[in-house]
């Protein structure tokens, strides 16, 4: 029996995170230049995006970009820009072709004015698209999200819209960047390392985590079968034991 067929759609995660982790290994290890692992990264990334919305996932977060990687030589931080404003023009038809709608997440502020605006397009071409939700974290750090909830709950507070009393997680989650993002379910990450870096930090609360050591730009269809199969033969009990399940 193929992977493919051991997936049950009934079961699927809700929201799957991804932190595509390995291209600069994946390169070193073709003795190539690390930008050349960011592009061939892309690929995997157009594979995952329509593995996903032909399954029935509902949402995809991907972590392209984090506050933290701004601290990368210049170089490769311009080129990854770069590849940003060619993949988003590039792959807009992917995106209208599966009924795709984009959003993104993060100090979008900070990002070169030609990578906003190709964002911008691309949010607003697909803003009608049903099948699946697909948001980039681009230029996002879990705690600057959560400094950022903060401030806006401690300004409502201040001008009287907002009893202190009053605040619940709900309220902290309608300040996040897009509060209509739902709980991750599986979080996977590529490239062998077995840490969160600072991504999605309070929507992971509960999310089944996923370590592959293949590299991203070699994860296929059947990486991503394989990580939801073992997913869905996980018990998720969220405190309670397993009889009251
Ligand atoms: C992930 O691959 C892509 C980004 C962080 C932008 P890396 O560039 O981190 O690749 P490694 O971890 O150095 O192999
Ligand atoms: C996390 O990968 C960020 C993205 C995948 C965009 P990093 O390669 O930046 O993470 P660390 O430095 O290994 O924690
Ligand atoms: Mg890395």
């Amino acid at each position: 029996m193929s992977e493919e067929l051991q997936i049950n759609t009934e079961q699927l995660p809700n929201h799957i995170a991804i932190i595509m982790d390995g291209n600069g290994r994946w390169a070193k290890s073709q003795g190539f230049k690390r930008v050349s692992g960011h592009k061939k990264g892309t690929k995997a990334v157009r594979e995952t995006v329509e593995t996903c919305a032909e399954i029935g996932v509902k949402n995809l977060t991907l972590f392209a970009f984090s506050t933290e990687n701004w601290k990368r030589p210049k170089l490769e931080v311009r080129t990854l820009m770069e590849l940003l404003v060619s993949s988003l023009k590039k792959e807009l038809k992917t995106m209208m072709d599966n009924d795709i709608k984009l959003t993104a997440i993060g100090k979008k502020d900070l990002l070169p004015s030609s990578v906003q605006r190709e964002l911008d397009e691309v949010i607003q071409k697909t803003a009608n698209n049903k099948r699946m939700n697909l948001v980039l974290a681009l230029s996002y750090g879990g705690r600057e999200e959560l400094v950022r909830a903060t401030k806006r709950i401690s300004e409502l507070v201040k001008s009287g819209k907002l009893k202190s009393s009053d605040i619940t997680e709900g309220t902290l989650q309608e300040n996040l960047y897009n509060q209509e993002l739902p709980n991750v379910d599986l979080m996977i990450r590529t490239g062998g390392e077995e840490r969160v870096s600072n991504f999605l930090l309070w929507q992971i609360a509960y999310a089944e985590l996923y370590f592959t050591k293949t590299l991203w730009p070699e994860f296929r269809k059947e990486h991503l079968h394989k990580a939801l199969i073992n997913y869905q033969n996980r018990e998720r009990r969220f405190g309670k034991i397993s009889e009251q399940l």
